[in-house]
């Protein structure tokens, strides 16, 4: 792969991608924010167009959905305007451009998986956010790729969702989850590399769902999957019950959340030439990863 520049390096994704990079011997720049504010979007377009990257991979964003509604002018700059200019310099430089977006810009008012033609209907400030850059992009650079993951896990230095229910789980706290939302996990070791495969030779371009194979879960469900695995691992765990809570009783929740957004990894599947692996057998290899480090 040519000279590739990492945008939101010391992210969840970003970080583990620069690692993953630098473990496969693959010469990588990795932005965080004093490098390359995404706040102005002129400056980050001219920062890119200037840097020796012939690869940009773009993971920085304003991702908590509280913090979009709470600065939805920084949503827009870092989340939509930012992405526009970098896709401009891109297509001026003849540089690829992957830019990450989120399962939140579909419409996930009806359940069953999405694939990447389903329709768009973001539900809050983040997910408008993320489907503008996605629009704003398109129109820039056809030939970008926009690369959806959505409930991504296994970064130990980032914990997620699994790492929640094992931390309650170990102390004995109620496991009570949310059961009527669901989506697809998408496990970062899987997403790093395919977002390497996918930068190296002909890269495709449009929409492209990243994420792991199966039928769509809701938390409540993914939290059961963790403790079985948590089990099998041998994880001391004190509460193993799963109870479920109602999306619309989460007083933390200020924001509304998209009910049925469950990416379908087709496309992925046969781009890559082989199936994509289901989020349980990855839920499993990384809680067993995880039991041995704890
Ligand atoms: N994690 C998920 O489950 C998930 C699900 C769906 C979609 N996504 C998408 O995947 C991508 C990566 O997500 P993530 O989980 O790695 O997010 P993250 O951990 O929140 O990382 C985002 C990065 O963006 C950087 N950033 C924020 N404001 C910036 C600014 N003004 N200028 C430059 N950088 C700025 C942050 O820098 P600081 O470290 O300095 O704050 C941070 O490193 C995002 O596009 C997100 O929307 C993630």
């Amino acid at each position: 792969m040519n000279l590739c520049l990492v945008l939101g390096a010391r992210g969840r994704v970003g970080s583990y991608l620069v690692r993953m990079l630098e473990e496969n011997d693959i010469p990588f720049i990795a932005w965080g924010r004093a490098d390359c504010d995404m706040y102005n979007p002129e400056a980050a377009g001219e920062l890119v167009a200037n840097s020796p990257a012939g690869t940009i991979i773009n993971c920085a964003a304003v991702s908590g959905i509280e913090e979009c509604l709470d600065d939805p002018v920084s949503a827009h700059y870092i989340n939509a305007m930012s992405p526009q200019h970098i896709a401009r310099a891109c297509a001026r430089q003849g540089k690829k451009f992957i830019h990450l977006s989120t399962d939140y810009v579909l419409d996930g008012t009806r359940p069953g998986l999405k694939n990447e033609s389903s329709i768009c209907k973001p539900a809050n400030t983040y997910g408008e956010s993320k489907w503008e850059a996605e629009m704003r992009i398109a129109d820039e650079m056809p030939d970008a790729l926009i690369a959806r993951v959505s409930w991504v896990f296994g970064n130990m230095t980032r914990p997620s969702f699994p790492e929640m229910v094992l931390k309650r789980a170990m102390e004995g706290s109620p496991l009570s989850i949310i059961g009527d939302k669901d989506s697809m996990p998408t496990f970062i070791d899987d997403l790093c590399q395919w977002l390497i495969t996918l930068a190296q030779g002909d890269t495709p371009q449009g929409i492209l769902h990243l994420c792991q194979s199966g039928t769509p879960v809701t938390w409540a469900d993914y939290a059961r999957e963790t403790i079985l695995a948590a089990d099998e691992a041998g994880l001391p765990l004190r509460s193993k019950e799963v109870t479920e809570t109602r999306l619309d009783d989460q007083a933390g929740f200020r924001e509304t959340r998209p009910r049925h957004t469950a990416m379908d990894s087709g496309r992925l599947a046969s781009l890559l030439g082989h199936p994509v692996r289901s989020w349980q057998d990855t839920l499993r290899q990384y809680i067993r990863t995880y039991a041995q480090n704890l």
